[in-house]
C-alpha cells in the first residue's frame, strides 16, 4: 500500500433520513485520518464523502414531516456537510445522490448491464425492510417477520421488477474474496464467504410502489421503475469520478478504489453486489473493503426512542474534535462493537494525552530552560541512547503496513504509546538532575534531544489523527510537519538543533463530565404517527333530522349528512347540552370511518367530535360552512 501513486478512499454515502450520529462520524474520522496520512507520505489522494438520498426510507421521512424528499434531502445533506466542515474532515468531494450527474452515470451503468444480459424483466414478491433498504430471504426472517439486520418488522411487497443475475458472478466473487482477500479485518471475511457459498439468488434492482428515484435509462422506457436505491447509491464511487460524463480521467488516475470503509451492517452490498455490478460492466474491483464495528452508549444500543444517541457536534463542543478522534481511534479494535462514555473519553484525556504526551513535552520544555536555556541538541544521543533511540525507530518502521493500511487503529496508537513510554523512562531512569548534579552535562542535554525527537517522531505519525495538536508540538520543537519531515523523520533522521518554544499545556485535565446532560427524552408511550393520524377519517356533516331517543337519558338520534347517497344515522350522547331543534341545519364533525356500533338497538354509522370540560359540553365545528362531506385534515 505505501508504494502505490494514489490513493482513492471512501466513506459510506449517508442516509439523510436522520441527522449525523456518533457512527457516522465514526467511519468519516477513520476516512479522514487515512487520507490526511496518505497525503503526509505524498500520495496523492482523493477522499470522497457525501450522502445517499433516494428511496422508499426518506420518502417516507420527508413525507411525515410534510416535505417533499428533495426539501428534505437538501435540509439533511446540508447538515452533513456542515458538520464535516466544522470537523475539518479533509474530504475531496462530497457528493450527493440527487446529483445530475450521478443520475446520469447510474443511467448508463443499468443500461451497460441491460445490454450485456444481466438484467431481466419478472416480477418480485416477498419482504423488504424499509429500514435496511434490502430484500429479505423467508430463510432469513426473524420470527418470520423481523428485519435479521435491524430487527424491524419488514413489509410484504408484491410487485413488476427488473433483476440482475447476481446468480451468475457467484464462483468469480467467491474467488476474488478468497484470493485477493479484499475484507478487512479478515475476521470479518468468513461470513461474507459463507453467504455467497450458500448460494446467491438474483437481486431485485428496480421498485414500483414509489417514485423517489432514479428512473430506468429513457432506452429501456418503462416510466414506472425506479432504482433501486442501493444500485443507485454504489454507483456513488464511481459517478464521483466522473462514470457516465465524457471526462473519465479520474477515473484513470484513481480507479480502482484502494479502500471503501462500511460499517459491518452494510459490507454485504459492498462485498457481493458492488463487485457482481462492476463485473457487470467490466471494471477492476476494490482493493480493500474495511467493515467497522458498532458504538453502543454505556453499554446500551443507540436508538432515538431511547433518547441516547450520541450527538457528534456537543462531544466535540465539550472535550475538542481532536480528543474525540483520537478516543474514538484508540478506544476500539477496528471490526469491533465500541462502547461511548463520558468516563473512558475523559480518561483517555486525562491519561493517555495529559499524562503520556503532554507531561512529556512539558518536562523537556521545564528541563530544556531550566539547563540550557531553552537550547536543543540531537548531537550526542546515538553516543548516550542509542537503544532507546533503536527501539523506537523499529517501532516506526512497522507501524504502517502492520497496523495503519490494515485500519488498525487502536494498535497504530499504541505503538506510538510505546515510544512515548521509552521517553517517559528514560527520563525516571537517567534522571537529568543528577547528570547535571554530577557535571555530566553531554549527557543531560542528549536525554532531552532523545525525548525532542521522540515526541518529533510521535508528532509526525499522529498528524493524520490530531492534525491541529500536533502542529503545535512540531512548532515547540521547531519544525513543520510536511511530506518532507515525514519522510526525513521515517529515514531515522533526527532534528535539527533548535530552541524549544514554551506552550501552554495541550490537555488540561478534565476533573467532570462536560457534556450537558440531556434528560432523556423518550418519546410518549402514547405517540402515533402521521400515517396513524390520516388512518382517522374526518369529515364535515350537516345534521338533517335529530330526535330524543326516549328511554335514555343521554342520547340523540341525529341523520347527517355527510355528502354520502344518503345521511347517515348517529347515535350522540349529547341530550344533556343541545335539543334536537337546535341541531337541524348546522354543521358538525364526524369520524365517518369508524366501525358501525349498536346503541340501544339502533345503528351508529359514525361519531361526532366534542369538546366537554366542568362548564359542560360543545359541538366542534367548521369556523365556517363548508360543503358537506370536506375531509377534515
Ligand atoms: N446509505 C447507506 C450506505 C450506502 S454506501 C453506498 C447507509 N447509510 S447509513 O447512514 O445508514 O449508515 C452509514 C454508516 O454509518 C454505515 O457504515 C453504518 O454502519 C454506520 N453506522 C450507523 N450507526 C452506527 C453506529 N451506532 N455505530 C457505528 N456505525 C454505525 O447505510
Amino acid at each position: 500500500m505505501s508504494d502505490c501513486k494514489t490513493y482513492y478512499l471512501t466513506t459510506p454515502i449517508y442516509y439523510v433520513n436522520d441527522v449525523p450520529h456518533i457512527g457516522h462520524a465514526y467511519t468519516t474520522i477513520i476516512a479522514d485520518t487515512i487520507a490526511r496520512y496518505s497525503r503526509l507520505k505524498g500520495i496523492d489522494t482523493f477522499f470522497l464523502t457525501g450522502t445517499d438520498e433516494h428511496g422508499q426510507k426518506i420518502e417516507e421521512a420527508a413525507r411525515k414531516r410534510g416535505k417533499t424528499p428533495k426539501e428534505y434531502a437538501d435540509e439533511i445533506s446540508a447538515k452533513f456537510k456542515a458538520l464535516w466542515d466544522e470537523f475539518e474532515i479533509s474530504y475531496d468531494k462530497f457528493i450527493r445522490t440527487t446529483d445530475p450527474e450521478h443520475i446520469k452515470g447510474v443511467q448508463k451503468a443499468f443500461l451497460e448491464m441491460y445490454k450485456k444480459g444481466d438484467i431481466y424483466k419478472d416480477y418480485y414478491e416477498g419482504h423488504y425492510c424499509v429500514s435496511c433498504e434490502s430484500f429479505v430471504a423467508p430463510s432469513q426472517l426473524v420470527n418470520d417477520e423481523l428485519c435479521p439486520d435491524c430487527g424491524k418488522p419488514t413489509r410484504i411487497i408484491k410487485e413488476e421488477s427488473y433483476f440482475f443475475k447476481l446468480s451468475k458472478y457467484q464462483d468469480q466473487i467467491l474467488k476474488w474474496l478468497k484470493e485477493e482477500k479484499p475484507i478487512l479485518p479478515e475476521s470479518r471475511a468468513n461470513e461474507v464467504i459463507r453467504f455467497v457459498e450458500e448460494g446467491l439468488k438474483d437481486l431485485s434492482i428496480t421498485r414500483t410502489s414509489f417514485e423517489w428515484g432514479i428512473k430506468l435509462p429513457k432506452e429501456i422506457n418503462d416510466p414506472k421503475h425506479v432504482i433501486y436505491v442501493w444500485l443507485d447509491a454504489l454507483f456513488n464511487y464511481l459517478t464521483a469520478l466522473g462514470y457516465g460524463s465524457e471526462d473519465e480521467s479520474m477515473i484513470k488516475k484513481y480507479w480502482p478504489a484502494k479502500l471503501h470503509i462500511v460499517g459491518k451492517d452494510i459490507l454485504k452490498f459492498h462485498a457481493v453486489y458492488w463487485p457482481a455490478f462492476l463485473m457487470s460492466i467490466g471494471y477492476e474491483l476494490p482493493k480493500k473493503i474495511a467493515a467497522h464495528g458498532w458504538w453502543t452508549r454505556d453499554g446500551e444500543k443507540m436508538s432515538k426512542s431511547k433518547g441516547n444517541v450520541i450527538n457528534p457536534k456537543e462531544v466535540a463542543d465539550a472535550y475538542g474534535i481532536e480528543n474525540f478522534r483520537y478516543f474514538m481511534l484508540r478506544e476500539v479494535p477496528f471490526g469491533a462493537d465500541g462502547d461511548f462514555s463520558e468516563k473512558a473519553l475523559i480518561d483517555r484525556i486525562n491519561n493517555d494525552l495529559g499524562n503520556d504526551l503532554g507531561n512529556l513535552l512539558n518536562r523537556i520544555i521545564g528541563m530544556a530552560y531550566k539547563y540550557f536555556d531553552g537550547k536543543v541538541s540531537s548531537k550526542d544521543i546515538e553516543k548516550y541512547y542509542s537503544n532507546e533511540l533503536n527501539e523506537a525507530r523499529e517501532i516506526i518502521k512497522n507501524i504502517e503496513e502492520k497496523y495503519l493500511w490494515k485500519m488498525q487503529t487502536h494498535k497504530f496508537l499504541e505503538e506510538l504509546w510505546k515510544i512515548l513510554s521509552i521517553g517517559n523512562k528514560a527520563i525516571d531512569t537517567y534522571k537529568p538532575w543528577e547528570l547535571m548534579k554530577n557535571n555530566e552535562e553531554d549527557k543531560a542535554m542528549a536525554l532531552i534531544g532523545l525525548i525532542a525527537n521522540l515526541l518529533a517522531m510521535v508528532a509526525v505519525y499522529l498528524h493524520a489523527v490530531m492534525p491541529k495538536t500536533t502542529s503545535k508540538i512540531s512548532d515547540a520543537l521547531g519544525f513543520e510537519i510536511n511530506t518532507k519531515s515525514f519522510k526525513a523523520i521515517n529515514e531515522g533522521k533526527l532534528l535539527d538543533d533548535f530552541v524549544i518554544k514554551k506552550i501552554p499545556p495541550l490537555f488540561p485535565k478534565i476533573e467532570k463530565p462536560l457534556m450537558k446532560k440531556e434528560e432523556v427524552k423518550k418519546e410518549p408511550e402514547n405517540i402515533i404517527t402521521i400515517d396513524e393520524f390520516f388512518k382517522v377519517e374526518l369529515k364535515v356533516g350537516e345534521v338533517v333530522e335529530a330526535e330524543e331517543v326516549k328511554k335514555s337519558k343521554k342520547l340523540l338520534r341525529l341523520q347527517v349528512d355527510l355528502g354520502e347517497e344518503k345521511p347517515r344515522q348517529i347515535i350522540a350522547g349529547i341530550k344533556e347540552y343541545y335539543k334536537p331543534e337546535e341541531l337541524v341545519g348546522t354543521q358538525v364533525c364526524v369520524v365517518s370511518n369508524l366501525k358501525p356500533a349498536k346503541l340501544m338497538g339502533m345503528m351508529s354509522e359514525g361519531m361526532l367530535l366534542a369538546a366537554k370540560d366542568e362548564s359542560g359540553l360543545s359541538l366542534i365545528r367548521p369556523e365556517k360552512k363548508k360543503k358537506t362531506g370536506t375531509p377534515i385534515k
